[in-house]
C-alpha cells in the first residue's frame, strides 16, 4: 500500500443531551474556537443521533440541540469559518455507519469502558445503538476524512477504535482509503472535574447541581459554585509536583491555566503558596468574566431558534458536499452496485 497525505481537516462533535458543563467548554469548545483560528478547516457537529442512544424527550432533543449550537457560537465558533451542523441532517453519518458496524468486532465494543459505565448493571437493557454508538462516531470522523479530533480525556478510547475501524477497513479492501486519524488531547482542562469530589468527572448528568457549571448559569451562581468547591485544608502548593496527591486543588488550578491560557507551571509561578480564601475569588473573578458573556449571548441567540435553524441547515449542506463523494467512494470499494 502506498501511503497517501490527507489534507488536515478537523472534526469534533458534542451531544445535545441537555445542558453545557464547564468541562465541555474548556475540554471542547475553547479549543474548537482555537483550531478553527488557525485556518484549518474545522467540522463541528451536533451529535443528535447519539444523545437518542438513551431516551430522549423530543422537545427536549429539538431545544437542546438548538440550544448546543447557540453554545458553539457564543464560544467563538463562527458559522462561515467552520461547518457547524446536526448530525441527522446528513444521511451519510448513518450510512457510513452501518459499514463500519459490520467492520468493527463484537469483542473490541464490548471493551469500550464509556459503553459499560453508561449500561450500568443492566447492560441486556441498554439499546443496540448505544452499543455500537463507537462505531456511529468513527463514521462522524471518517466520513468527512478528518485527520484530528479534539476531545476531552473521556473520548480517547472511542478514537483508538476509530483508529482500528479505519485500519481495518484498509488492509481488508487493500486501499489507503481512510486516514488513522490523530486525537487530540491537550492543555490543561483535558478531564475538568466534579467541584464536590476531585476523583469524578465533572458531568451534566452528576445529580449534584453544584458539582458543575453550567453554560447557562449567571455570574451569581458561578461565583457561588467556586467559593462552595470543595478544597483541603492546606494552602496551594508552591509548585506543579505538589498538586500530585491533592485531586481538588489540581482540578481548581487546572481550570485557572485554562481559563486563563496558561501552563500549570506559569499559573503556581504566580498563585503557589497562596490560601483557598486567596485563590478563590481570584478563580471566580476569571470564570465570571470569561463565561458570563457566553452564557448572556447563548440566551441571546436562543430568542431566534429560526436563525439557528438556518446555520444548522446550512452547515449542513457544506458537510454532505464533503460526505457524500466519501460514502460513494466506499460504496465502490465495497462491492455495492450503482454506487
Ligand atoms: P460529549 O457530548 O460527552 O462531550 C463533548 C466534548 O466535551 C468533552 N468533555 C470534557 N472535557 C473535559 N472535562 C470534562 N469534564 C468533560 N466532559 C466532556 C468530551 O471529551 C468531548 O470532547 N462521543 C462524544 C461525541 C462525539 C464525538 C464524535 C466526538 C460523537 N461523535 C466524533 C468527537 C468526534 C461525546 O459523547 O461527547
Amino acid at each position: 500500500m502506498t501511503e497517501v497525505a490527507f489534507t488536515p481537516r478537523v472534526f469534533s462533535g458534542i451531544q445535545p443531551s441537555g445542558g453545557l458543563t464547564l468541562g465541555n467548554y474548556l475540554g471542547a469548545l475553547k479549543r474548537f474556537a482555537k483550531a478553527q483560528d488557525q485556518g484549518i478547516e474545522t467540522i463541528y457537529c451536533m451529535v443528535d443521533l447519539h444523545a437518542i442512544t438513551v431516551w430522549q424527550d423530543p422537545e427536549k432533543l429539538r431545544h437542546a440541540t438548538r440550544e448546543l449550537c447557540a453554545g458553539f457560537i457564543a464560544s467563538g465558533l463562527d458559522p462561515e469559518k467552520s461547518i457547524l451542523f446536526n448530525q441527522s441532517q446528513v444521511a451519510e453519518h448513518a450510512q457510513l455507519a452501518w459499514i463500519f458496524n459490520c467492520v468493527a468486532r463484537m469483542g473490541w465494543m464490548k471493551r469500550m469502558t464509556q459503553f459499560k459505565d453508561k449500561a450500568g448493571k443492566n447492560a441486556e437493557n441498554a439499546s443496540l445503538g448505544l452499543f455500537g454508538y463507537p462505531a456511529l462516531m468513527a463514521a462522524d470522523i471518517l466520513v468527512y476524512h478528518a485527520t484530528h479530533v479534539p476531545v476531552g480525556e473521556d473520548q480517547k478510547q472511542h478514537l483508538e477504535l476509530t483508529r482500528d475501524i479505519a485500519t481495518k477497513f484498509n488492509h481488508d479492501y487493500g486501499v489507503d482509503f481512510f486516514p488513522i486519524t490523530e486525537p487530540v488531547i491537550e492543555g490543561a482542562a483535558t478531564r475538568v472535574m466534579s467541584l464536590r469530589d476531585g476523583s469524578k468527572k465533572m458531568s451534566k448528568s452528576d445529580p449534584s447541581d453544584m458539582s458543575r457549571i453550567n453554560l447557562t448559569d449567571d455570574a451569581d451562581t458561578i461565583a457561588k459554585k467556586i467559593r462552595k468547591a470543595k478544597t483541603d485544608p492546606e494552602p496551594l502548593p508552591s509548585d506543579a509536583d505538589g498538586l500530585a496527591d491533592r485531586p481538588e486543588a489540581r482540578n481548581l488550578i487546572n481550570i485557572y491555566a485554562a481559563l486563563s491560557d496558561q501552563s500549570v507551571d506559569q499559573v503556581m509561578a504566580e498563585l503557589g503558596g497562596k490560601a483557598f480564601s486567596e485563590f478563590k475569588p481570584v478563580l471566580a473573578d476569571l470564570a465570571v468574566a470569561q463565561m458570563a458573556p457566553i452564557s448572556a449571548e447563548m440566551s441571546r441567540l436562543m430568542q431566534d431558534p429560526s436563525e439557528i435553524d438556518r446555520i444548522l441547515a446550512n452547515g449542513a449542506d457544506r458537510a454532505r458536499a464533503i460526505a457524500a463523494p466519501i460514502l460513494k467512494k466506499t460504496y465502490e470499494i465495497i462491492g455495492m452496485v450503482g454506487a
